[in-house]
Order: C-alpha cells, then structure tokens, then sequence
C-alpha cells in the first residue's frame, strides 16, 4: 500500500503556502532581548566594562549561559573586543516548512525569532561587524557578520573568542578538541574532570593532534536541574572547525578554531563574510534533543532542487572482510605500484568481479539496492604507513581481476546500484586533481554515490582534517559532485553542520568511532554505551554511516581477540536509531543466509516521513519509533547500554483504526551482550494505537519492530 498517507500531499502544500515568511522589524528595548516564539528561550544582550560585549541565555527565566563575552583577534590589527557600541537592534521572525529531499522526516518547521545587533567600536579603527540571533522553542544559535568590508580586504582570523560560560559544574558526554579525527570514544564526566590532553596516546588512530584541553562539538551536557544542553554549530562554511577550550574551575567553554602549522593562522578570507552560527540546543528531556531540527534550520535552503537521482538506500560491501582479514584492499604483496600488474597476486584480494557478481545475487534477493566495492582501484600497495601519498590512488584504474564495467552492468540488470569508493589517503591535492575525471567516469557508468576517505596525516603537512583549508576541500568535493549527480559519503570527514539542507547530495558520513573499530581496536572495541551515547550526542550532527548490523558478534573464526559489544537485537535496533538515507548490511554474506532475523534488515526502511524520540537518557538507553516515507510501515529501535532494562512504550504514534501485524525481534531471556550475545527471540502478535509494549532488553541490548498494517 502507498500511503504518503500521515500527512497529504494536499495538506503539506497548505502548510508551505501558509508558512510564508512573517517579517516584521521594531526597535528593541533599552535591554536588547529576543525570545523563543514559546518565549521560554531568552537571549538578553549585555554591556560590560570597558564597552565588552555579551550575551546571556535563560529558560523559563533561569540562566542557562551566564554573561559571555565575544572577541576576535585578527592578524595586524588590534584586538576586537572592547569600547563596541551598540548602533541598532532590528527584531524579525518567521514560520515556514520545507522539506527534506531524504531524511527522518519529511516536513521541518522553521519558526524563530531573530535579532540582529550592529555593533561598532567607538575608539579607532572604528570597526562595524553585526551580531544575529536566532531563537527558536528548541535552542539558539547566533553568528557574527562583518558585511562592511571592501570586496578583496584580506582578513585574517588569529582567534575567535566566543564564549558560553555555564553556570556550574554540568555531567558532559564528549570527544577531545581533536584537529584531526573525530573517532574517540564518548567520555561522561562533570565539566571540572574533562580532561583531554589524557587521551593524546592512542594506539588506534592513522592520524591524531589534541593541543589543549578542548573538546569537540557536539558536546552534550545535563544541569543538575535536569534540562539537557547541545553545543555545536551550523553552516561550516569556509571557515576553520570551532572545538571549545575547557577552564575547568570556572566552567567556561571558549572557542578555539582549529588552525593550520603550514599557514600559521585559523581562518583567512577575503571581503564580507560571516561565521558559522554557534549553536545551543536546549531541552526538558533528552529524546528533545533528538527531535530538535535546530541545526538544519540554522543552514540554507535547498540549492540543488530536485536530488531524485540518489534515493536511499541499504547496501551490501566488499568491506568487512577487509576489516576483518579474511580479504585485502591490495591485489599483490609487492610494495612497487608499477609492478604489480604480471606479478604474483597473493589470491586474497577482495575486489574481484566474481565475489562482486555473488554479493550484487545476494543483494537482489534480499531487497537491498546498493553495493560497495572497497579495494577495487590501484594504490593499495601503497596506502598505510607511506609518507609520500601524492599520486598513489587515481580512482580509474581497477585492479587486473576487477570489471569495473561489468560489475556495473550486472547490478543495474539486478537494479542494485555500484557505491564508488575513493581512498584519498589524506592527499587532498591529489583528489582535487583527479576529481572531474574521476566523477566523470562514474556518471558515464550511472553511478550515483560514492564513499570517500581520508585516512592518515593530511598532506600537505601542518594541515589538519578540520582546519579551513579542508573544510573548503571537503565542500568544493561535494559541489563537484552534486554537479554530476554524485551524492557523498564520507569517512575522515569533517564534521556534519546541517549542509545536507543546502546541498542534500551530503547523504551521509562516518566522523565517529564506527562499527570497523569493533574488528580491530586494541582497547576492546565499542563498549555498550557507545550508541546510547553517540545518539544524544554525535547523531545530533546529522546522518551517520555506522555499519549495523553485524551478526557474527563474536567474529568467530577471523578475529579471536575482538567482538562486538553488544547483543545481536541491539544491532538490528540500530537501524532505527541510527539516522542515515543509506545503512549498510555489512557482516558477510554467511552470517545472514537462512538467518531468521536477517527479515529485519529486508524489511527495515532508510527513508523516513517522520520521527519520534519515545525515551532515552544520554549514554544509557534510547527508543526510536519511525514511519517509513515510502508506506505506512513502522519501525521502532529501542537499545540499551550495559545495564538490563524493561522499557514501556506507548503505541500512540500508530495511526487510528489500524490494526498493525507486528514482529518483535527481542533479546532472548539470557542474552548477554558479552556472555550470550546473540540469543533473540522473534515474537509476532497484532498490535493497534493506544497499546502498550513492554520491552526487555539485556545487558548490551535491543529490541526491533516492525509494524506493518494489516490490509
Ligand atoms: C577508513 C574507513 O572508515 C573504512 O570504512 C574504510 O574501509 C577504510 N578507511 C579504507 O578506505
Ligand atoms: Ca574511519
């Protein structure tokens, strides 16, 4: 049945027609203030001594943020910072609705409140710049323009001194300010112990540079009064990525860009610009903190129009088994690139069209419309460990026993599309250089997305993954792209800021601790809490490809001395909680066949008309329910982190008058996610709105459900 049923088409029209911008200006009063248009949120502009400028934050009248002072330093001129004048305050709001090409649901409201701030300073240069706020009913963000420089004036950003001081001592769940890879583990701890600089030694990481006692975004913390809090930011744009520095007696975050050793500076640009908006989410619960749209709100409209080309999708991969060792990236064990071909290949190559062929047969039968083939081009000889990376990979050239053609031919007669990969290895220069050829090689094959990497020390040296320098890499790569149809998944990327609203060819990324840590980390792995965790914290960011869904927890035979830290339940829930247009199926093909949950994956959606956070509590346990785009089909993931809990759901969200077959793949009365991982049970029984479910998760577990409308 099709059903873009929730909402009619009808009725969404009326809601975009209805949403047409309001804007009205009006002088502020003598205290600049804005509200949310709940008039909950309050940002209050401050004056300070010596002409400094702040900003506090409240809720329901309580400080959330008290007085915070902006500043930046910038090369050859005089700190701004102080005598700043306040010239005008202009109000304005708006309400309006889009919608989202893919993603967790369909229609978004934008509704705010907005104030815009000119500022100068009184004393010589006299420099104008502008402040905006926007405050909408779940969180703020605000940004600084400088709209009065000359076309080509150089600036150059040393510092951006924003800050956000706390108002005591809050639990956090966060990363190290790392500049160059964001795949750490979540750390919970009250402000005064973050301590980042501890977790500089890690045997892990192909790339690594913790300068200060600073964590990354999003950071997500909890008051001793209950409300949760998210720092972040939206609209990374041509500019270095913000971490925030930690005083750790006074609980004042600072931002501190991340900066380039080559070019000695954070940001540099030329003529008006502006920053990203600097983002705080702000909820009652931690489920709000999910369900906020605040930062793709904060980011442009739309500007690719129709993406109809990319739809979403699962996929299979030539991939696990390179994680594990049962297969290779590389075709020979020779180190020489230019000899490889002719030589002996050492038989464990895992891009071969005949596995290729079997996994596209696999895919088909199953329902998923995607494969990815890793390994599939020249270089991999030469990737880990080598210094010089420049010119190894050149995204063209398959391996001898690869088809590329064919491989791409045999889907498309199965309608399982190819997801190209490119491992940059880090030389960004290098990609740049191959980027239209590479791009137009997969638009003459019909191929639509591609899995991009960037493992290891950025070349050119004394750049980091999350400096400026890649940040404009990182979107000139994604605006090629969009131009041949080619949607992006990144792995090292930078971080996501909502971009996906303008250029929604950004399908989705890693920049996180992903499942491929489970097969090789010296410390153990992913522990239980670690997607309890990255949902309230990491997810908030944007879509997230995590590789769920592996069966074979204990990785028997391949890899005795690691696991997966969770029960298999959990990693079918994982589907459901974790947002993604594409989600791979990633364990190999074994672990599935004749597997009676494996019809959970079949079924499961990627695409979703909307999205209810049922409960949660940071790092502890989540439930997810969400209704596929494409039917009137429900799913709902619940998982929790070490500790065995029963979960009581309201079926509310189930349409009236429906009477839905569900499946309930539950863990097993003695599952265990270490001492019995993968004991599940499946349980099939009606279900309507207005019913309860109690839901038994083990220790590490889960449970998934399908509701499917009974015709
Ligand atoms: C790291 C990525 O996260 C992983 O998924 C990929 O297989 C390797 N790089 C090789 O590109
Ligand atoms: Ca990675």
């Amino acid at each position: 049945m099709n059903t873009e049923n929730f909402l009619p088409k009808s009725f969404a029209m009326l809601v975009i027609i209805m949403a047409a911008l309001t804007t009205s200006c009006q002088k502020a009063a003598h205290t600049p203030q804005v509200k949310s248009p709940d008039g909950q949120l309050a940002v209050t502009l401050i004056s300070g001594e010596n002409g400094k400028l702040g900003y506090t934050l409240s809720f329901k009248n309580e400080l959330l943020i008290d007085t915070s002072w902006i500043g930046f330093e910038f090369k050859d001129q005089p700190l701004l910072a102080e005598k700043l004048e306040v010239l005008d305050v202009a109000l304005s709001q708006a309400d309006e609705s889009w919608e989202m090409p893919w993603g967790e649901q369909r229609l978004v409201r934008n509704h705010y409140q907005m104030m815009r701030v000119e500022i100068q300073e009184a004393v010589a240069p006299n420099r104008s710049f502008q402040m905006e706020f926007k405050l909408y009913d779940d969180g703020m963000g605000f940004r600084f323009l400088f709209p009065d420089l000359e076309e080509e004036q150089e600036t150059i950003i040393l510092d951006e001194n924003t800050e956000f001081r706390l108002t005591a001592d809050h639990q956090a769940w966060w990363i190290p300010g790392d500049w160059d890879i964001y795949e750490h583990l979540y750390n919970h701890s009250r402000i005064s112990e973050i301590n980042a600089i501890a977790l500089r030694d890690h045997n892990d990481l192909a790339q690594t540079y913790i300068p200060e006692n600073a964590v990354n975004t999003p950071v997500t913390m909890k008051t001793n009064q209950g409300i949760y809090l998210s720092f972040h930011e939206a609209n990374l744009t041509d500019y270095a990525d913000m971490t925030l520095k930690i005083d750790t007696v006074e609980f004042h975050l600072v931002s501190e860009l991340v900066g380039s050793d080559r070019l000695g500076y954070k940001v540099k640009r030329s003529g008006p610009f502006h920053t990203p908006w600097r983002t705080i989410q702000v909820s009652e619960t931690a489920a709000g903190l999910i369900e906020s749209n605040l930062i793709v709100n904060l980011n442009e409209p739309n500007r690719l129009g129709d993406v109809s080309w990319f739809q979403p999708a699962k996929y299979v991969g030539i991939w696990w088994d390179m994680h594990l060792g049962t297969k290779t990236w590389d075709y020979a064990s020779t180190q020489d690139m230019n000899t490889y071909m002719g030589q002996n290949p050492h038989g464990k190559h895992g891009a071969t069209t005949a596995y290729a062929k079997e996994l596209i047969d696999f895919a088909a039968e199953n329902g998923i419309q995607a494969i990815l083939v890793e390994g599939w081009n020249t270089g991999w000889e030469h990737w880990i460990g080598f210094e010089d990376r420049e010119g190894v990979f050149d995204f063209v050239t398959p391996y001898p026993d690869y088809d590329l053609k064919e491989v791409v031919r045999y889907g498309k007669s199965k309608a399982v599309e190819l997801i190209m990969h490119h491992e940059t290895s880090a030389a960004p220069r290098t990609y740049d250089q191959q980027l239209d050829t590479a791009f137009k090689l997969m638009h003459s094959l019909g191929i639509h997305a591609v899995k991009t990497g960037y493992v290891g020390k950025i070349i050119p040296k004394g750049e980091y993954h999350h400096g400026q320098w890649m940040v404009n890499h990182y979107r000139r790569v994604l605006e090629t792209a969009a131009s041949y149809q080619i949607a992006i998944n990144a792995h090292e990327p930078i971080k996501a800021t909502g971009i996906r609203r303008t250029l929604p060819n950004a399908i989705s990324r890693e920049g996180l601790r992903g499942q491929e840590f489970n097969a090789w980390a010296s410390d153990g792995g992913n522990p239980p809490n670690h997607l309890p965790t990255i949902a309230f914290t990491r997810m908030l960011a944007g879509p997230i490809d995590y590789t769920p869904g592996i069966f074979n927890i204990k990785l028997k035979p391949h890899k005795p001395d690691n696991q997966v830290n969770t029960t298999l339940a959990h990693q079918l829930a994982l589907y459901v909680v974790i947002n993604s247009p594409i989600q791979m199926v990633p364990d190999l093909k074994e672990a599935y066949v004749g597997h009676p949950a494996f019809q959970f994956i079949r079924d499961v959606a990627v695409n979703w008309e909307q999205t209810k956070v049922l409960n949660g509590e940071v790092g502890e346990f989540v439930t997810i329910a969400r209704q596929d785009r494409n039917s009137a089909n429900w799913f709902l993931g619940a998982i929790t982190n070490e500790i065995a809990r029963t979960l009581e759901i309201d079926l509310d969200f189930l349409e009236a008058d429906k009477t839905y077959e569900a499946r309930l793949y539950l863990d097993a009365e003695d599952a265990h996610w270490n001492d019995n991982p993968t004991a599940y049970k499946i349980v099939n029984q009606q279900l309507q709105q207005g019913d309860v479910l109690n839901l038994k998760l083990a220790p590490g577990g889960g449970a998934a459900v399908s509701l499917i409308p009974v015709e």
